[in-house]
């Protein structure tokens, strides 16, 4: 199957599930996934429901997958707007990962991947952060030597906090951040924004609330440097939406509990904190950082 999210849903769904029973799967079989997030997430799924459960091998190939979607077993299909609406916790019984797949990759297929592995920095390790800022230039040259450490702290980041929350409790939220308003932004400009990029702008729009509650944040220049490095990486800094609508699928986000919405805000680089009582009008207020309604897309 393709990648990109508008093939994460329950027709690609269906049709796994028909080829395996087509195909003779058993109880003893493995799926082997081998691909982006899309893949992994959308097999992850087929794996954990066909015959209620067989096992699920993952081969991440785009950066994104390798630093975070196919660890920690979160599997997912998006259902219309809502992104990750369907799925279940299954974890792989094994991941290959070899940074070669990286050689056919794009460089903004690389640069959104890396997004994830800034955001594992900024949650649990804030030196992670200064090499990615520091070996800016040798990423952008592909830097296989550079890549494979920034692979291999993004992972122990996610497999710290996934090992002591595996099912997302508490701790484990902090893995949300930025992704409250990037799964805002994806569903409302129809899964056609690369989920890294979405991210990016989630991870500005968390800098920006963050800064308003922590005065030696905004002084350190936080949401700039975070700013700064999204530039260099050609992603997007601002995005053309309509605040309210933006807003109304934030609400909608699946990460809410009926207690409101988990907001996951910076400290400082390397440390996150899960908030639940951002209050609207500062949501809506910081959305100006990444949203403009006026400007082309
Ligand atoms: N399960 C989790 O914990 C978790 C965490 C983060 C993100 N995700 C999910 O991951 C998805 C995004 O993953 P993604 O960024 O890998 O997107 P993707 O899977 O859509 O892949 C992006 C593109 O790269 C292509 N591609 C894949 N490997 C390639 C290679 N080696 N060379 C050239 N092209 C290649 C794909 O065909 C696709 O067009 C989203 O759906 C997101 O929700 C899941």
């Amino acid at each position: 199957m393709s990648g990109g999210d508008r093939n994460k849903d329950l027709r690609q769904a269906k049709k796994l599930w028909e080829w395996l029973i087509k195909n003779g799967v058993k109880r003893d079989s493995i799926l082997i996934s081998f691909g982006g997030g899309v893949v992994g997430d959308l097999s992850g799924f087929v794996a954990s429901t066909i015959l209620r459960g067989i096992r699920h091998y993952h081969v991440p190939t785009t950066l994104l997958a390798m630093v975070d979607s196919s660890i920690g077993g979160k599997t997912g299909i998006n259902l219309g707007r809502m992104k990750n609406a369907v799925g279940t916790f299954w974890s792989a019984d094994k991941i290959f990962i070899d940074p070669l797949f990286l050689l056919s990759i794009d460089k903004k297929n690389l640069f959104s991947g890396l997004v994830e592995a800034i955001k594992a920095a900024i949650i649990g390790d804030a030196g992670l952060l200064d090499f990615i800022e520091r070996n800016l230039n040798l990423i952008k040259l592909f830097d296989f030597e550079v890549i494979e450490k920034v692979i291999l702290r993004a992972i122990r980041v996610k497999k710290q906090i996934v090992e002591e929350d595996p099912f997302e409790a508490e701790s484990r939220r902090k893995l949300n951040l930025g992704h409250t308003l990037a799964h805002a932004v994806e569903a409302y400009h129809h899964y056609k924004i690369p989920h890294g990029e979405a991210v990016g702008l989630g991870l500005l729009y968390a800098a920006k609330i963050s800064e308003s509650y922590d005065n030696d944040l905004r002084t350190s220049g936080f949401g700039e440097r975070m700013k700064q490095l999204l530039r260099q990486l050609g992603l997007r800094t601002k995005i053309k939406a309509e605040k309210k609508k933006l807003f109304a699928y934030m609400m909608m986000d699946k990460k809410n509990t009926s207690g409101g919405l988990n907001f996951v805000l910076v400290k400082k680089p390397g440390l996150a904190f899960i908030s639940k009582d951002v209050p609207k009008k500062l949501m809506l207020k910081a959305m100006e950082e990444v949203v403009d309604e006026d400007i082309s897309d």
